[in-house]
């Protein structure tokens, strides 16, 4: 039985606080607030497990007809831990029931203020300052990272100086378009490769679609160039557009030799469902651009044969959790319902057809937060906190934080310290509030946690 660790323990009233969104089965709500209210704490999120088995998995224990489980909620299991809930009303059990029968399609809505705060355990103080909206942050050595921002120059930044990587490819800055993500290969210290997205306008300059290279970083008189630059995404150009909308896209890697980026809809929402378009997907393709052969959609001639998921509205967050090999993703939500995803071949993750969120003008988007054939998030944050960098925390200088997500949000201007469990959702936690928009957050080369906001890169590290 796993222990409760610190943040769990904090969560467990957060967690029954949680909101609720409305389904079309009114019995499956029910069931579902009456598990959040009761059950949670111990069987996990969305029936998933945790302390106390899965109720999902189809595996009974003590005997899997409805009966049985009547018989547990009415009785509990003596001497294993599971309490009796003979006071519930017969309406909550048979809901309960009910729920439990839908294989927990409704996941839990984290609560976005009444989160617990660790800010009080940490210092914060500037790294590099001087900065334009740095988007990605990543560090190659001792004191040394490389930094894009948005408006489209690179640096290879430290605490004392930096300077200008020149020669990288042409950006547009639109909207919330530009030079995005940074990250080097997982083998750089021998092959040097470091990997860029960004908004790419094709030859009419009108029209945008986030591309993919790779190149190396040499130094050049007094100078850094970027030289051997390789394309590996570029969009057909009839799939190019010319809003300023949803671009994704950070860069991370699997141990397999993979290499997933995710590019948002465009605003273009439709599109996200559609396999045949690029935007609105999660890709995966190899370190050298080429297709995976066990991708999902290779052998349909219509699709990109780089998708790896589709339905994704903006993913601004991925990661593969180095001890797991889960990929993490999150993305904006419209009007709440920014979604924390495990990323799995071929699953459609439902953008537009269900979500947590609605129309910015308040407006029904979908009536469906849940539909077969279409996944859950893990968890998902309403109202919006705007999320954008995701990292795992690697790092040695917070023992008890190892393997923890760190998300970035925009809007909340926090970061929020996220423990799982393989893919379960255990809590989080606010590591920092109100320091300003927060686009990327990745553990430094001496485990200190750095973040960029909207001018400057702060270091976080224990409070002495
Ligand atoms: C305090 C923790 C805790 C809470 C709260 C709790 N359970 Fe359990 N539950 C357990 C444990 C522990 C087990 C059995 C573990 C074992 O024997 O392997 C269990 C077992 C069960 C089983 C049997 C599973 C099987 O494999 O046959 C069911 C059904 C069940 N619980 C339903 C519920 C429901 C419904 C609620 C809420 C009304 C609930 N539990 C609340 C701890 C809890």
């Amino acid at each position: 039985m796993k222990r409760l660790s610190f943040i769990s323990i904090l969560l467990l009233s957060a967690c029954q606080a949680a909101q609720t969104t409305a389904i079309a089965d009114p019995a499956i709500q029910r069931g579902f607030e009456a598990y959040q209210q009761y059950c949670v704490s111990c069987h996990g999120a969305g029936l998933a497990g945790g302390q106390a088995p899965s109720l999902a998995d189809d595996n009974w224990e003590y005997g899997g007809t409805d009966a049985d489980i009547l018989k547990i909620i009415n009785e509990g299991i003596e001497d294993v831990g599971m309490p009796e809930f003979a006071a519930l009303t017969e309406q909550e059990k048979q809901d309960l029931l009910v729920y439990i029968r839908s294989g927990g399609t409704l996941k839990t809505t984290m609560p976005i203020d009444d989160v617990p705060s660790v800010a009080d355990q940490v210092q914060i103080e500037d790294w590099a300052t001087g900065l334009n909206a740095p988007w990605g942050v990543h560090f190659v050595g001792h004191d040394m990272a490389l930094v894009t921002e948005k408006s489209g120059k690179f640096w290879q930044v430290s605490s004392k100086a930096r300077m200008e990587i020149t020669g990288i490819p042409v950006s547009v800055d639109k909207g919330q378009g530009g030079l995005m993500d940074v990250a080097t290969d997982p083998d750089y210290a021998n092959n040097s490769w470091v990997y860029l997205s960004f908004t790419h306008a094709d030859e009419t300059s009108k029209n945008l679609m986030t591309k993919v290279v790779r190149g190396k970083v040499v130094a050049q008189g007094d100078g850094l160039v970027w030289t051997q630059e390789q394309t590996l995404f570029q969009a057909k150009p009839e799939h190019y557009i010319s809003t300023g909308r949803h671009f994704g896209s950070r860069i991370t890697f699997d141990d397999n030799g993979h290499l997933y980026f995710g590019i948002g809809d465009r605003g273009k929402k439709d599109m996200a469902q559609d396999i045949s378009k690029p935007n609105g997907k999660i890709h995966r393709i190899m370190r050298d651009g080429s297709i995976p052969k066990d991708n999902p959609f290779v052998d349909n001639l219509e699709a990109y044969a780089s998708i790896f998921t589709y339905g994704n509205r903006n993913p601004q967050g991925t990661i593969v959790h180095p001890d797991t090999q889960v990929v993490w993703e999150t993305e904006h939500g419209p009007k709440g319902g920014d979604e924390l995803n495990s990323i799995k071949s071929g699953v459609n993750y439902g953008w537009p057809e269900i979500s947590y969120g609605r129309n910015y003008n308040g407006t029904v988007l979908t009536p469906h937060t849940a539909l077969p054939g279409m996944a859950q998030p893990i968890s998902q944050w309403t109202p919006s906190i705007a999320v954008c960098g995701l990292d795992v925390y690697t790092g040695d200088l917070f023992p008890n934080w190892k393997g923890r997500l760190m998300a970035g949000s925009l809007r909340n201007q926090s970061v929020r310290l996220i423990e799982v469990d393989g893919e379960n959702y255990l809590g989080e936690a606010v590591l920092i509030k109100d320091q300003g928009r927060v686009r990327d957050v990745t553990t430094g080369w001496d485990g200190a946690i750095y973040v960029a906001l909207p001018n400057k890169i702060v270091r976080i590290s224990p409070k002495p």
